[in-house]
Formats: structure tokens, C-alpha cells, sequence
């Protein structure tokens, strides 16, 4: 069971995790919109992996006897200067979900709720690899500053990204 308290905030969690798929469709826009395919595929599946973890927190939910109330989207942003900003932006959004998750966490250990602590340590370790992944392209990027070769050779990386849901 769930208390109404820890039912809002997983709803809100849900909430978020649509927001950040919205936000890094936006990301994967302004990509497109200046030739870097690579970078724009990126943030196409990173969009998708924010869907599958909205996905997660909505099966949850539900298994928890629980039920999922959605609300409308807000879109974080849509300007981006460069490369490095966008990159700058996606880490900061990643930081701001990594608050949420402990906070969702916080009050799933008050109320001493095991089922939902459990279910949020995979979060916790999620949340980790995506501020890492952010910060990885960032120590490049800085590295790379304007060089057309170095963000055609990170480009280049960029599009070899998958993603594969882990199966249930
Ligand atoms: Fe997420």
C-alpha cells in the first residue's frame, strides 16, 4: 500500500520523467536543426529512455495498488546557444531528478515502505550513469570548444547510441 503522500510524489515523478523526455526532444531538435545527427540521435535515446522510466514509475503504481493521475507537461527549455550549453543544460536536468529520486526516497524510508525503497535503488543507480554520461560529453565538448573535426568525430559517436529496455 501506499500512503496518498507517496502516491502524489510517484505521480509527480511520473510527471517529471514525461518532462524530461519533452525536454531532451527539444535537445535532439535543436540538433537536427544544425546538422549534427549524431548528437540529435543521442537525445533521441535519451528521450526514449526517459518514457521507459516514466514506464517504470507508471507499472509500479499499479502494482502498488496505487493509481496513476496525470497532468500536463511543462517543456524546461527550448533555447540553446551551443553544443556545450545543451550539454550543460541535460546535466543540470539530470541533477534536478537525482534530488527528486533521494526525496522520493526520504520519504519512502520515513515511512519505513521497503517495496518502494527497492524499487527507487535502481533509480539511485540510474541516476548516477546519466549525470555521468552528461558529464563525459562536457569534458569533451570543453576540449573540443568550435574544432568542426572534433564535433564531427564526437558526432560520429553519438549516433552508435542504443537503447535497449532491460527485458522484466
Ligand atoms: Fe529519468
Amino acid at each position: 500500500m501506499l500512503s496518498q503522500k507517496l502516491l502524489d510524489e510517484l505521480n509527480l515523478q511520473i510527471k517529471y520523467e514525461l518532462e524530461s523526455a519533452h525536454y531532451y526532444v527539444a535537445m535532439q531538435a535543436y540538433f537536427d536543426g544544425i546538422d549534427l545527427p549524431g548528437f540529435a540521435h543521442f537525445f533521441k535515446m535519451q528521450a526514449a529512455e526517459e518514457r521507459f522510466h516514466a514506464d517504470k514509475f507508471y507499472e509500479y503504481v499499479f502494482e502498488a495498488d496505487g493509481k496513476v493521475e496525470l497532468t500536463s507537461l511543462d517543456l524546461p527549455g527550448k533555447d540553446f546557444d551551443s553544443p556545450l550549453d545543451v550539454f550543460e543544460k541535460a546535466l543540470a536536468h539530470e541533477q534536478f531528478v537525482t534530488k527528486r529520486i533521494y526525496h522520493l526516497m526520504d520519504i519512502a524510508r520515513e515511512e519505513k515502505n521497503y517495496a518502494t525503497q527497492s524499487m527507487l535503488n535502481w533509480f539511485v543507480d540510474e541516476q548516477l550513469e546519466e549525470e555521468n554520461s552528461m558529464r563525459e560529453n562536457i569534458a569533451i565538448l570543453e576540449r573540443v570548444k568550435d574544432n568542426p573535426n572534433g564535433l564531427y568525430m564526437l558526432d560520429r559517436q553519438l549516433a552508435a547510441r542504443t537503447f535497449t529496455p532491460e527485458a522484466e
